[in-house]
């Protein structure tokens, strides 16, 4: 089959490669309708976070059609079956699991040792995301195989359409609990950095939980019209302070929560200190991330508020101002989504016409040109927001 193989920095192909099979009971095969290319595939791309291996294949939003079920899956999931699969992999049956804590599944991560080592604990398997976290083949390819797949997936009905139904896979769920972490109330301003597509999603999530005000920050016109499409109130970093429109738009009070949808690969309008400092530090390798939108986040939130943080961070983070998150008694929620613990509600959403995530997409490729498409989106050419590759 073809798929989207990482070579290394920057090196993604599509190669032929041998055909999933399925390798244990609870396995199924997919054969992929749809899959798209996420901001954290740009963290790979880039050879930021450790432990791929040339010949991983890439993609953790995907969705198809079932062609084989492992005798394990005991009628869960049938031939024919239509699912999207979410990108953590999930037993459905761990202490985790049963907590709805998804993303941090016991069982699911062939390579607990290396996890445990990292992180001290280990994280659920992911698809397509290296080898700490389990090295599964991801689902940029023709077929994938869904390990786990009795609990792994989303039965989406016929009546949506795959545009509709593809990012319940992680950018709409991702969206949703960085909003939802956010315990909106009424007189709430959210102040969201980073208008890509989990941007868009947290936006989006945060007014109909029911925001008084929701504020986008980015630099690229086309996200900001996006975002003001939403209802929200734009800032572009390039051009003003936002610290000082921040402040304005609230009474000189901060937001109350703040979404750093931004991660680790954060960029500044014009260099400064802290942002220099990382660039050389990580240059070296002496520090992962460039945190530079979570420090702005902690300085400007008000007092007793919350910063949401779905935006991928990979190891350690320098600068980070504890004696203001301290003394301003603010809460730090984050995480890789849970996932399925949305799911159900989501969908429900997305049939009720509530939400119709498909706004995001802005581009839909062949498969085959998924290695250029990476650099599209990767350098915002052509508006690019959101890519969808077909098999
Ligand atoms: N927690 C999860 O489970 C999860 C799931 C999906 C994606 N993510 C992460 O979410 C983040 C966003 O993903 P995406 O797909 O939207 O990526 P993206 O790269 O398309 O979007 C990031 C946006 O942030 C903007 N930005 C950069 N620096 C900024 C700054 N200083 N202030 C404001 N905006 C700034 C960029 O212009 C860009 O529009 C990534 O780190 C990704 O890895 C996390
Ligand atoms: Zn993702
Ligand atoms: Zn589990």
């Amino acid at each position: 089959m073809k798929a989207l193989v990482w070579h290394g920095k920057e090196d993604i192909r599509c190669d032929t490669v041998t055909d999933p099979e399925i390798e244990h009971e609870r396995d199924a095969i997919i054969k992929v309708t749809s899959c798209a290319i996420c901001g954290s595939d740009l963290h790979l791309f880039h050879n930021y976070i450790p432990a791929m291996m040339p010949g991983d294949i890439m993609g953790h939003e995907t969705m198809g059609e079932v062609v084989e079920v492992g005798s394990g899956v005991n009628g869960k999931l049938k031939k024919g079956d239509r699912i999207v699969v979410p990108f953590t992999i999930i037993c459905g049956e761990c202490e985790q699991c049963r907590r709805g804590n998804f993303s941090v599944c016991e069982t699911t991560n062939r390579n607990k040792k290396i996890a445990e080592k990292v992180f001290g604990h280990t994280t659920a398997g992911l698809f397509g995301y290296t080898h700490l976290t389990g090295g599964y083949p991801g689902g940029q390819a023709e077929y994938l195989r869904v390990p786990f797949a009795d609990k792994t997936h989303i039965k989406v009905p016929d009546s949506l359409s795959d545009e509709q139904a593809l990012f319940l896979s992680d950018i709409l769920p991702t969206g949703w609990q960085a909003a939802v972490q956010c315990d909106i109330e009424p007189d709430d301003t959210v102040a969201v950095w980073g208008c890509g597509p989990v941007g868009q999603m947290a936006i989006r999530s945060a007014i109909l939980l029911g925001a008084k005000q929701v504020i986008a920050i980015d630099r690229l016109p086309e996200r900001l019209s996006m975002a003001e499409a939403a209802g929200a109130i734009t800032i572009n970093f390039e051009k003003e302070s936002v610290v000082g429109r921040l402040n304005e738009l609230t009474d000189s009070k901060g937001p109350e929560k703040c979404i750093d949808a931004v991660g680790f690969e954060s960029h500044v309008s014009v260099a400064q200190p802290d942002s220099v400092l990382d660039r050389a530090k990580q240059m070296f390798m002496m520090e992962n991330d460039r945190p530079h939108a979570l420090r702005e986040a902690i300085y400007v939130c008000r007092p007793g508020g919350i910063i949401s943080i779905p935006g991928v961070y990979g190891g350690f983070s320098d600068k980070i101002p504890m004696g203001m998150l301290m003394n301003k008694g603010l809460t730090i929620r984050t995480g890789q989504t849970h996932v399925n613990r949305w799911t159900d509600d989501l969908l429900q959403r997305i049939e009720d016409g509530q939400i119709d995530p498909s706004f995001v997409i802005t581009h839909t490729m062949p498969l085959e040109r998924g290695p250029e498409m990476y650099r599209v989106f990767r350098d915002k050419q052509d508006s690019c927001v959101k890519v969808v590759l077909k098999p």
